[in-house]
């Protein structure tokens, strides 16, 4: 398993404790109150969930609260809704004049939406979509930057009950390519550019090469966003402003009445395997859920502001900035662009901008930042702050004192919130008002969340001892399936201990407190994004001069996790440092910048056991520069641990 290095840098024992004044407020104020509710809610989740279940509008009331279908769960059944209406048409009536979006592009020319007019761009663009033949269940891809048009695109799919399947912008046209011939979508969305450090990055064309190859795409509607010239192909390409305008196009759309289990939306992520899987979630209980941990895990009050940094390709951006704020009536900021564009100041800069009360970010946008100094942040005000999230890989309490206390002033409680692309919404986080924080750890488990530690045999772990996070009971934001693949979904999740597994090694405190220690699968978190190592791999392998290649993580001051790549050249290449050039490239237009491996070591060979099989705990030794491989005896050929290690890329 891997090793805790994050929170070994440095050991911080003190306990923060939320501000008086921020408990009194909360909506869940101390950890009795937390302890009570939590026992309830374990005890009988089902009657827990079904109390929630209110808060939503339902066009018809649910029968059963959850039913297991042969390993399937089923939450509130018979019940029928609508995602959209429960973010927009329900909202008008108290908060039509309330600012939902407000949009920061890096130029800075802000725009805003508010409930009113949110609602009626997402009609418009969901008439437009059934306009060229979009139906309930049909697929639509959406490759867009961070920009208004994502949301609504995604609350139109949603309005209709077609099935959206986000790709994140930055991936590249062979990563959308292998997206939608799996997920067989019918239209794509797209724009002809997006903003990245005042670059532009050519969506479209990406979005052509990738649509050559993919039948079930019929047409292509492209939002206007840079000056770039671009190709439109007659019949298939469309552009968004001329469509919405069109004087057929009326401003309201009823919404479609969807079952609790019908699909909301498709996302792919990095597993074990070559391949990404399409992670399902459906209707009402992923709504439930998202609203639900949003309200109480960032105490939202209705005049927060709330900014969250996460791209909505992820699912972070889906359930914490269109559908949990959304569902509750609250005002979101989204930035398109880096940063530390123009200056290292960016993001501090919008909060200020908008009196930001709550942010939102992943732990190496803190590192980033906090190496640029305090002397960004110093310059500007902050005070509107009053609650600060994490999310997406460990955070090291070095970096998390400083976001505490030159960010936050020592006043804002910080949630570092647990979770992942399958499990919908935050599993593991404190409750700011309630609980007391350990720089590093996600606390404790979100009600009705029943997380354990198992050793390799399923037995429980002890006290501070590492192994696989699981979860014993089903929650209503879980993932359904894996999309075409229910065979995939079976095994990955459930086959090992019968219980969700979450591909995390962790351990738990003598105070009940869950430390997460990384992955216990081939999956690498470079910064927060989730790379299979078997994706990266096979990207290296069809570069022609590439025989075999082995990635695996080491540790990385901003990034958490870097990749390094072992790679055994095909006859009569040289290794030189122009080809490591190229390999980075190559995997960079392959998957995207993410995946590039930051550190590339050319070997004669890697070490395999009898049978074939690459070790790659050992590559991970060597690359983490530890010699603590554990046995080598099982090796075809030994002497290849000491040469890899001699020539070893420091
Ligand atoms: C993996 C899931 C959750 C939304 C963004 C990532 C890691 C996530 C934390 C955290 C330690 C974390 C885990 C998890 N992770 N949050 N607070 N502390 N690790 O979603 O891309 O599906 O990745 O991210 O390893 O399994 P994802």
């Amino acid at each position: 398993m891997p090793s805790n290095y994050i929170t070994s840098i440095l050991k911080e024992n003190r306990i923060f404790y939320p501000p008086k004044n921020f408990s009194k407020n909360a909506h869940i104020k101390n950890m009795r109150e937390y302890e009570k509710l939590y026992r309830r809610s374990i005890k009988n989740p089902e009657a827990f969930w079904a109390e929630r279940a209110s808060q939503l509008d339902w066009f018809k009331k649910w029968k059963t609260v959850l039913r297991n279908n042969k390993g399937f769960f089923k939450w509130f059944e018979h019940g029928q809704l609508n995602a959209a209406y429960n973010c927009l048409d329900r909202n008008i009536k108290k908060n039509k004049d309330k600012t939902a979006l407000i949009w920061e592009p890096e130029s800075g020319k802000n725009k805003t939406y508010t409930y009113e007019q949110l609602l009626k761009e997402v009609c418009k663009f969901a008439n437009v979509l059934k306009n060229h033949g979009i139906r309930k269940s049909h697929v639509v891809e959406i490759y867009l930057p961070m920009i208004p048009e994502l949301p609504i695109a995604m609350l139109a799919c949603a309005r209709i009950g077609a099935i959206h399947s986000v790709v994140f912008g930055g991936y590249s046209s062979d990563a959308l390519k292998d997206r939608i011939q799996d997920s067989k979508a019918e239209l794509l969305i797209t724009a002809d550019g997006s903003f990245r450090n005042g670059k532009i990055y050519p969506l479209k064309d990406n979005a052509d090469k990738a649509v050559k190859e993919c039948q079930t795409i019929k047409k292509v509607i492209v939002v206007k966003r840079s000056s770039k010239k671009i190709k439109m192909k007659k019949g298939r390409d469309y552009w968004y402003h001329k469509l919405i305008n069109e004087k057929h196009i009326k401003d309201f759309c009823e919404p479609e009445s969807m079952g609790s289990e019908d699909p909301l939306f498709i996302l792919y992520t990095s597993g074990t395997t070559g391949k990404p899987k399409g992670i399902l979630h459906t209707q009402a209980g992923y709504l439930l859920y998202v609203y639900q941990t949003f309200k109480w895990i960032f105490d939202i009050k209705d005049k927060d502001i709330y900014f969250c940094t996460a791209d909505i390709g992820w699912i972070t951006g889906h359930s914490y900035i269109v559908y949990g704020p959304l569902s509750i009536a609250a005002t979101v900021i989204i930035y398109e662009g880096s940063p530390l564009y123009p200056e290292p100041d960016r993001f501090w800069r919008i909060i200020d901008k908008y009196k930001a009360t709550i942010f939102y970010t992943a732990p190496t946008a803190i590192r980033a930042l906090a190496k640029e100094g305090d002397s960004w942040p110093k310059k500007c005000s902050l005070s509107s702050l009053r609650l600060l999230g994490t999310v997406g890989e460990p955070i090291n309490p070095e970096a998390w004192l400083w976001y505490y206390k030159v960010i936050g002033k020592k006043k804002c409680p910080i949630v570092d919130t647990w979770w992942q692309t399958e499990t919908g919404g935050i599993l593991i986080s404190p409750l700011p008002g309630a609980t007391p924080l350990k720089p590093g750890s996600a606390t404790k488990p979100f009600f009705g969340i029943e997380p354990d530690i198992l050793k390799e045999d399923g037995s429980k772990t002890k006290t501070d001892e590492g192994g696989y996070l699981v979860v014993r009971k089903p929650w209503p934001g879980m993932l359904r399936t894996v999309w075409r693949n229910p065979g995939k979904y079976k095994k990955k999740y459930f086959d090992k201990f019968g219980v969700y597994l979450t591909g995390d090694n962790a351990k738990i405190d003598k105070d009940g407190y869950f430390w997460i220690m990384g992955r216990t699968d081939d999956v690498i978190k470079v910064a927060g994004h989730r790379i299979g190592s078997a994706e990266v791999e096979s990207s290296l392998v069809s570069h022609k001069a590439v025989a075999e290649a082995a990635v695996v993580p080491y540790p990385h001051k901003i990034k958490g996790n870097a990749i390094y790549a072992f790679i055994v050249l095909k006859k009569g290449n040289t290794k030189s440092e122009e080809l490591k050039e190229t390999l980075r490239k190559h995997v960079s237009q392959h998957i995207g910048p993410i995946a590039k491996p930051e550190k590339i070591q050319f070997a004669d060979d890697l070490p395999k056991t009898r049978s074939g099989k690459i070790m790659r705990r050992i590559l991970k030794a060597i690359a983490q520069g530890s010699s603590e491989y554990g046995n080598i005896a099982a090796l075809a050929d030994p002497s290849v641990v000491q040469k890899l290690q001699k020539e070893k890329i420091r």
